[in-house]
C-alpha cells in the first residue's frame, strides 16, 4: 500500500496531476497546522477513494468504534483523532480560499527569487521541471555551501542567522537531520557522519520569513540583511564568492517551521 505524504503540498501538481488525488497512491494525508497553506489550527485530513480504508480511518479516529456507529461499541484499537466542529468550520472557509492563498504564496516566492538572485552566496530553492504547479509552503535558502569544511559551512549559516535575529527577522535552521535528534541518537546510536549529504543540507539551510502577505519592501529588507551578513563573511575570509542562482537539482530541503517562527515573522513583517 502506498500512502502519499502531501502534508506540505496542497494544490501542487506533478506532471499535471494534483498531489494526493489518488493517481500514485491508495490514500494521502494533508496537514493543517498553522504554518501550512491552509489551517484548521491543528490536525489534518486523510483522503482516499478506497471505501475500506475510509471506513477503517473513520473507526480508528473515533476510538475504534464500529463502522455502523453504534454508541460505545469498540471493534478495534482506536484513537481520539476526531476534528472538532469549530476547527472544521475554519477549514471549510480556508479551503474555499486555497487558490487565492497559493497564488499569493507563488507571488511571494517569485519576489524572493528575483531579489535574492542578486545576492552573491545564496542558493535558492530548486523546483524540478516535473513540478507543473508548485504550492509554496516555506522558503528555504542555503548559504555556506561552497565552504570547504563542515565547520566553516556551519559558521556561515550561523552568522547569517545571528544577523537576522539581531534585527528581529524570524528564521530557523532547516532542518537538523532526524538521525541527529537526541531521541534517534539515544535509541539507534546514530552519530555525525552517518548521512553526510543530509547533514550538509542541514547545516547550510535556513527558512526565512514566508507568508501570504509578504511585500516587496519586506523582502528587500530581508535580502538586504542577508546581503550584508554574507558581505561580512567574505571580509572575514570565508569563501562565498561563488555565483548566486538556483540550487543544483537535488531534492528541495523541506519541512515545517514552528508556530513561534510564524508569529515572529508576522510580528516583524506585518
Ligand atoms: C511532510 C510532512 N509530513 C507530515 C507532517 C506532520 O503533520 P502533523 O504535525 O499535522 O501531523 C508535516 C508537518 O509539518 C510535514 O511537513
Amino acid at each position: 500500500m502506498v500512502i502519499e505524504d502531501s502534508c506540505e503540498s496542497l494544490g501542487s501538481e506533478y506532471k499535471g496531476i494534483k498531489a494526493g488525488n489518488g493517481a500514485f497512491s491508495h490514500g494521502a494525508v494533508f496537514a493543517f497546522y498553522p504554518n501550512k497553506q491552509i489551517t484548521t489550527g491543528e490536525g489534518g485530513m486523510i483522503v482516499t477513494d478506497d471505501d475500506r480504508i475510509a471506513r477503517l480511518c473513520r473507526s480508528m479516529s473515533s476510538q475504534g468504534r464500529g463502522e455502523a456507529g453504534v454508541w460505545l461499541s469498540h471493534e478495534r484499537l482506536g484513537y481520539n483523532y476526531r476534528m472538532d466542529e469549530l476547527s472544521a468550520a475554519l477549514g471549510v472557509a480556508q479551503m474555499s480560499r486555497t487558490e487565492e492563498i497559493i497564488a499569493k504564496r507563488e507571488r511571494a516566492a517569485a519576489m524572493y527569487a528575483e531579489r535574492l538572485a542578486r545576492v552573491p552566496g545564496v542558493r535558492l530553492p530548486y523546483v524540478a521541471p516535473e513540478v507543473t504547479r508548485m504550492s509554496w509552503f516555506v522558503y528555504v535558502i542555503r548559504v555556506g555551501v561552497d565552504e570547504p569544511t563542515p565547520e566553516r559551512q556551519s559558521a556561515v549559516r550561523d552568522h547569517v542567522m545571528r544577523r537576522f535575529q539581531e534585527v528581529g527577522i524570524g528564521c530557523r535552521p532547516y532542518f537538523t537531520p532526524i538521525h541527529l535528534q537526541p531521541f534517534y541518537r539515544a535509541e539507534f546510536g546514530f552519530k555525525e557522519g552517518d548521512f553526510p549529504v543530509t547533514e550538509f543540507a542541514g547545516r547550510t539551510s535556513i527558512a526565512i520569513p514566508f507568508h501570504n502577505h509578504l511585500t516587496a519592501e519586506e523582502i528587500d529588507y530581508v535580502a538586504g540583511v542577508l546581503e550584508r551578513a554574507l558581505g561580512e563573511v567574505r571580509q572575514a575570509g570565508l569563501r562565498t564568492q561563488y555565483p548566486s542562482g538556483r540550487e543544483r537539482p537535488i531534492p528541495p530541503v523541506i519541512g515545517a517551521p514552528t508556530l513561534g517562527l510564524m508569529k515572529k515573522c508576522c510580528h516583524r513583517l506585518l
